[in-house]
């Protein structure tokens, strides 16, 4: 594909991944690399422009990350964020310090309109800070476009040979007018026309798909979850009946959710593949009697569903490729893509199956974000309810029975979640917090119901904000919706008679509770 492409060179922050997603907002394709990558393969990729990201380093010190000189005189427009905007002013010739006052958060940010960047942007204009050192002198050639009360230099730039440092984060939402720096950037400063869409991109994908699959068969494990059920319809469209999708249910999903995936690529959904449906539920039960660490519950439902896919590509035979819903935030935290990679692990279900008999893997969601598979799901006819899933761990409900996981639990907590997600959709709060879901503890306590005693499981309701699941808030649903979802658990769900809400952030608390 022959995209016109802007590179963002990762020197460690965490908001890196933003950066990209933003400029593809603007309908620019983008990829992170890090600042370990050698100028001649920038040089290669051609790049439209070149963003320096923000890091957690001074750029004075000896062993910082750094790059060539070079990179400013290949005539590409680059644009330095915080640790970006420093460097960049650090190797042309100016003076990067600690800065007598640290900013950090909001801040006024006074800009000057004549600048490309800024020119709709309002003079007086609320910014997210984040830093240690600042410019004290910007390097020659260069003129102060922003400042504020604290940071004389909050942006500079010399337009003659297109070069723009920011100090603070246009990428992240607290920068009011953020997305439209951005845009001017990308679309002004470096001409981009915006090609990168989701119609082009699955109308591509497809002609690539054929082209790389011919007539070879493919196979593919179905979760449910958005990422393969999205590359199923892909895959489906693109090659039809040579796919086949394996679904795995192994008795640990939300309510109903088994069928709601065998009504959409079954034999009465819309596609036409062949569709596997594995019920697997009682040897996971079977499997899972009596273990209540969770490491060893996540360990065994992960490796069961590699032997249950297994026995089942055996039956199929060899196929010439096996497809996988990696997405780019996985290439970049796996750290193949950028720099922030290895802080945080993986922990997908499964790894890649030993026997099944493939030649090839194919990753076609691979260079997408997360909302940019969403909206490729929605081009390709998806239902809504599946395209918006919220995330759900790899094993499942098996993560929210506290202890030890029997056929009876997961009728529970099914059932009361079924509830809890009903009254959040009544309510209107769908889209409030980032993910909500009930888990049952291993907790019974006493309880009262007519005029008998009780002795039943609680259930804990839990709703997060977050930006990206590594740190999180509990959501401030309002009390009157908690009451009705704790009276509708407690009257309906045989076996509950208390419920909670978890109001614990993460850190310390994770999200899911094992
Ligand atoms: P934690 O519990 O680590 O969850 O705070 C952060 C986000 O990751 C999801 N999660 C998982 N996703 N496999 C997954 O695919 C897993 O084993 C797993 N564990 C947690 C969790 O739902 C939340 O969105």
């Amino acid at each position: 594909m022959d995209q016109e492409k802007v590179i963002v060179i990762d020197f460690g922050g965490q908001y890196n991944q933003l950066v990209a997603r933003r400029v593809r907002e603007c309908n620019v394709y983008c990829e992170i690399y890090s600042y370990r990558t050698d100028i001649e393969q920038i040089k290669a990729m051609n790049p439209k422009g070149i963003i320096l990201t923000g890091g957690p380093n001074s750029c004075y010190e000896e062993d910082s990350p750094t790059y060539t000189k070079e990179l400013f005189e290949l005539g590409v427009p680059v644009l330095g964020l915080c640790y970006g905007a420093q460097l960049m002013n650090h190797i042309l010739g100016g003076k990067v310090e600690k800065a007598p006052v640290r900013e950090y958060g909001k801040t006024e940010v006074f800009v000057d309109k004549n600048s490309p960047l800024f020119s709709d942007v309002a003079e007086s204009t609320i910014c997210w800070m984040s830093h240690f050192d600042y410019i004290s002198k910007a390097a020659p050639g260069f003129h102060i476009t922003a400042h504020t009360a604290d940071c004389p230099v909050a942006a500079a730039e010399d337009t003659s040979r297109n070069l723009y440092a920011i100090q603070f984060h246009p990428e992240v939402l607290h920068t009011v007018e953020g997305s439209k720096m951005l845009y001017n950037f990308v679309r002004g400063v470096c001409g981009c026309t915006g090609t990168w869409r989701m119609d082009s991109f699955v109308e591509n994908a497809i002609t690539e798909i054929r082209e790389k699959v011919g007539d070879g068969k493919v196979l593919l494990a179905l979760s449910g979850g958005v990422d393969s059920s999205v590359l199923a319809a892909l895959l489906a469209k693109a090659i039809g009946k040579q796919l086949t999708c394996v679904f795995v249910d192994h008795g640990l999903l939300r309510k109903n959710e088994g069928d709601e995936v065998e009504s959409v690529f079954g034999k009465d959904g819309s596609f036409d593949i062949n569709f596997v449906r594995v019920n697997a539920q009682e040897r996971y039960y079977a499997k899972l009697a009596g273990v209540t660490e969770p490491e060893q519950k996540r360990k065994i439902i992960g490796e069961e569903f590699i032997r249950v896919f297994e026995e089942e590509a055996k039956k199929i035979g060899a196929v010439d490729f096996l497809a996988q819903g990696t997405i780019y935030p996985d290439v970049v935290e796996s750290g193949l893509g950028g720099e922030s990679a290895v802080i945080k692990s993986h922990h997908n279900v499964g790894g890649l199956p030993d026997y099944v008999d493939f030649k090839e893997i194919i990753e076609p969601l691979r260079n997408l974000f997360k909302d940019e598979v969403r909206k490729v799901g929605l081009e390709l006819g998806l239902p809504e309810y599946l395209v918006f899933r919220q995330p759900f761990p790899g094993p499942g409900l098996g993560i929210r029975i506290i202890g030890e996981i029997t056929a009876e639990k997961v009728r529970i907590v099914q059932d009361a979640d079924a509830i809890y997600r009903e009254e959040i959709a009544g309510a209107g709060l769908e889209k409030i917090p980032d993910q909500y879901f009930a888990a049952l503890t291993n907790m019974r306590s006493v309880g009262v119901m007519g005029d008998e005693r009780t002795y039943d499981y609680a259930i804990a309701l839990r709703a997060v904000d977050t930006v990206d699941f590594m740190t999180a808030t509990a959501s401030n649903i309002p009390f009157d919706v908690l009451q009705r979802v704790m009276s509708r658990i407690i009257n309906e769900v045989k076996g509950v008679n208390r419920c909670f809400y978890d109001i614990t952030s993460k850190p310390p608390g994770t999200v899911e509770f094992e």
